[in-house]
């Protein structure tokens, strides 16, 4: 998309948005407009806890809506803040985007109170730490999660699958009985498969669970190209087209979210927020789903689970800096974390709301992550820096090759080790 195409989209959805904004109080002082992303209820959590602070505070909040995909939206960014717009003050951005934009968003710890950022899970405030700059406060954390069908499996009488090849078995199985019975449209597994960051995720996970590593070392050497990870993207690709769609090659979180929430697929792969909107009152399969780990490569493999998880920024060209500053500051604080993680599903980057019985009591998988987080997979965004979008796009674009069949899996990841290596030249010079 041409530069200016893109940052014309988003100034247009911010002014179209802004008929749509929290009425300012008869003495606003300031407008402050806040990016922040669709995935779920997101949007409307979003829009309740800044117009929140608009209201304690008497300022005033407008809302541009970004794109579902994580790569689509980073894209956009990447346009707006080039050009140095200051359309937007509050960016809502990605765990692994730190590196990347960095540069372009404010030192938080010029605005607030340097001891809030002491109150999040320390690797999250190591992410957003960008040249000794905190140029970013934690919002929520993901972990990619197993959702699968309770009331299927029991009707068919299989446990929750704990390895890849169990999976396989019963989500064949009860797919070709729920066919039988009737139900043409049943599905085994859904998981992101388009060609963006959710398939990088999705890969990596798969890897690592056949113990193929993290596709880039602790030391930055690329360690992709490994018999585990040929493995791992082998058996993938031989669920497309039997027991996963072909349009899975198209999902992103909410395709794949839509599938299983109509009562369309025993398994699905996605992360936290999904829970509360498949338990949701109008959701067709509610009170039938439980969640798990993501299967294991095989009996030496490892159950593991991608950390994702979402930041909130501010633009070093905001004419309102305090002001923006101050929204962040609200948004990532206590009391608004507890209230997303209860209505959302959206987990707290803070570890003292882990023990929170309200939150506990209402949305069991807070408990859960707790416990699962340390175990949680990282993208090697640290290593890569600025260039991990780079990395990504080439593990994506590889891994969606293999899922198609227009690519062997062992040729593929000899491809990415060559592009990945050349990558990692080019940020030595
Ligand atoms: C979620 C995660 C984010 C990840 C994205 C991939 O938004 O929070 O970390 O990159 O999904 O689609």
């Amino acid at each position: 998309m041409p530069l200016d195409t893109g940052i014309r989209r988003l100034a247009a959805a911010a002014a179209l948005l802004a008929g749509a904004a929290a009425a300012p109080p008869a003495a606003a002082q300031t407008t402050v407009t806040i990016a922040c992303s669709a995935l779920g209820i997101g949007h409307q959590l979003c829009r309740e806890g800044a117009e929140a602070w608009a209201q304690e505070t008497g300022n005033a909040v407008r809302f541009v809506a970004t794109p579902k995909s994580a790569t689509d939206q980073l894209a956009l960014y990447q346009q707006l803040l080039a050009a140095g717009s200051a359309d937007i003050d509050v960016f809502q951005i990605d765990v692994v985007w730190p590196g990347i934009l960095g540069d372009h968003f404010l030192d938080l710890a010029d605005h607030i109170d340097p001891a809030a950022a002491g109150e999040h899970l320390p690797v999250l405030v190591e992410t957003a730490t960008v040249d000794g700059r905190l140029v970013a406060l934690p919002w929520f954390i993901d972990m990619g999660l197993l959702y699968y069908r309770e009331d299927l499996l029991r009707r068919h009488g299989r446990p929750v699958p704990t390895t890849w090849a169990d999976l396989e078995q019963t989500a064949r199985l009860i797919r070709d009985a729920e066919r039988a019975a009737g139900n043409d449209r049943m599905w085994g597994y859904v998981w992101q498969g388009r060609a963006y960051e959710g398939l990088t995720v999705n890969a990596l996970e798969w890897i690592d669970s056949f113990g193929g590593g993290t596709i880039v070392g602790d030391d930055g050497a690329v360690t992709v190209n490994n018999p585990q990870a040929v493995e791992a993207l082998a058996t993938a690709a031989g669920w497309v087209g039997t027991i996963t769609p072909q349009g899975v090659l198209n999902y992103t979180e909410e395709e794949a979210r839509g599938a299983f929430q109509s009562g369309n697929a025993v398994f699905m792969r996605n992360w936290p927020y999904a829970w509360p909107l498949v338990n949701g009152s109008d959701s067709p399969v509610k009170g039938m789903v439980g969640v798990a780990p993501l299967p294991r490569g095989g009996t030496d493999g490892k159950h593991t689970g991608a950390l994702g998880g979402q930041m909130l920024a501010v633009n070093r060209m905001s004419a309102v800096p305090d002001a923006a500053a101050d929204l962040v500051r609200h948004l990532t604080g206590a009391q608004e974390q507890k209230r997303r993680a209860m209505r959302g599903g959206y987990n707290p980057t803070r570890p003292a709301l882990y023990e929170d019985a309200d939150l506990i009591a209402v949305n069991p998988v807070v408990a859960d992550l707790a416990g699962a987080l340390p175990g949680a997979v990282a993208r090697p965004s640290r290593q890569a820096g600025q260039l991990y979008n780079q990395l990504s796009a080439e593990l994506y674009q590889a891994v969606h090759r293999v899922l198609s069949g227009s690519a062997e899996a062992a040729d593929a990841l000899a491809g990415l080790e060559r592009s990945l290596e050349r990558l990692n030249r080019r940020s030595r010079r």
